[in-house]
């Protein structure tokens, strides 16, 4: 069968307004201390796609609970993607988002590996920029310096009624939007880091460059297991020699060598090709940096903190942005890179960032696209 998207005319997003929305004041009190990923806007997206139609009743509709066949096949299967991303709001009050076209392309590329149909480029940027103009008093303010965003999750998922193993005839497309503050509630401070033996996250030929539910589901335990050694967040390692670090749960690794050089693991299939990381890798070079995309082992890591090799380590994802790394632990030991604060370079990279999102610097790169 062939699950490529029919979107011969542009999908529209139709909008049917709720009339009970949240009072300014009960907004207010949302926005002033979100959380993360615990309150959600007033209006969501969802659009259906089956074989005969192509995708069709594309809408803005009231935030709500989903009605699901307990048959429908995403319970039972997991066929699933998903995407992340935000809403920033500049001191203008216009509202911008980073990148769209490249979640959009991940998004595409996740629905083909996971047997999804595509949403085209067009109506994937339509269907948030929809969502956004129609909550858009939910876009926290960014300029109090407290980083606060509109986060977006637009998802897709087998909603066909069946439980042969086969690609869902019928699939529906959602985006919900969440205002959201820092994610790690302790601010920017370097994190400790489990490194999961027992445990891999994906392996050659799987689905670890898809953003696919089942590779969050297969890392929880490991996330457990580190959080059970006092660590926020876990390593994992590739599956095939154990030795070679791939990335955090749901982050990117670099490296920061003592002559100022950058290293981030290579994307090798089982790694997910981040935005953050490919913006990160040109916001490094134009600081100065030179920056190699190479095979990483946990040795390195190991011993290059004991020898002063390694400046920083850090991570880098769209929730917690650039986060410093100070802590590596692992079953029989553990090593300290930096001073216990955020090394330069990783809090400078996460200045660059924030600020072309903020609209505080120049986009010099067209990196912005403005939604409201
Ligand atoms: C496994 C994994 N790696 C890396 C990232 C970083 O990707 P991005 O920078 O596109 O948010 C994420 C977050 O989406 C992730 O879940």
């Amino acid at each position: 069968m062939s699950t490529q998207s029919t979107d011969a005319a542009p999908l529209s997003f139709e909008v049917h307004r709720r009339d009970d929305v949240r009072s300014a004041a009960a907004r207010a009190e949302i926005l002033a201390d979100p959380g993360f990923g615990k309150a959600f806007t007033d209006h969501m997206v969802i659009a259906t796609w089956n074989r005969g139609e192509g995708w069709h009743d594309a809408a803005v509709r009231a935030y709500g609970p989903l009605s699901l066949d307990p048959a429908a096949a995403v319970l039972h299967y997991a066929q699933e993607i998903f995407e992340g991303m935000k809403a920033y709001r500049h001191a203008d009050g216009t509202v911008w988002t980073f990148r769209p076209e490249v979640n959009a392309a991940r998004f595409a590329r996740s629905a083909r590996r996971l047997a999804l149909p595509e949403l085209s480029q067009a109506a994937f940027i339509a269907s948030i920029r929809a969502l956004v103009q129609t909550d858009v008093d939910w876009v926290p303010t960014g300029s109090d310096g407290g980083e606060k965003s509109l986060y977006l999750r637009p998802f897709m998922f087998a909603s066909e009624v069946f439980l042969g193993v086969r690609p869902a005839a019928e699939v529906t497309y959602c985006v919900i939007a969440s205002p959201v503050g820092p994610y790690f509630a302790s601010g920017v401070r370097p994190v400790s880091i489990w490194v999961s033996t027992h445990y891999t996250r994906a392996a050659p030929g799987g689905t670890g460059a898809a953003k696919c539910g089942g590779n969050y589901a297969a890392s929880l335990v490991a996330q457990m297991e580190g959080s059970a050694n006092g660590c926020d967040q876990v390593v994992f390692l590739d599956a095939a020699e154990h030795r070679w670090v791939e990335e955090l749960g749901g982050m990117n690794l670099f490296f920061v060598l003592r002559d100022g050089s950058i290293v981030t693991p290579e994307l090798t299939g089982t790694i997910l090709e981040g935005v953050t990381r490919a913006s990160v890798i040109e916001l490094a070079k134009d600081l100065g940096h030179e920056v190699l995309e190479r095979q990483v082992s946990l040795k390195e890591w190991q011993d290059g903190a004991g020898t002063g090799e390694l400046a920083e380590v850090f991570a880098c994802g769209t929730a917690a942005v650039v986060t410093p790394i100070g802590r590596l632990v692992w079953e029989g030991g553990e090593v300290h890179v930096g001073d216990g604060r955020g090394g330069p370079v990783a809090l400078a990279l996460r200045a660059a960032l924030v600020d072309v999102q903020y609209g505080r610097a120049e986009d010099a790169r067209g990196w912005l696209t403005r939604l409201a």
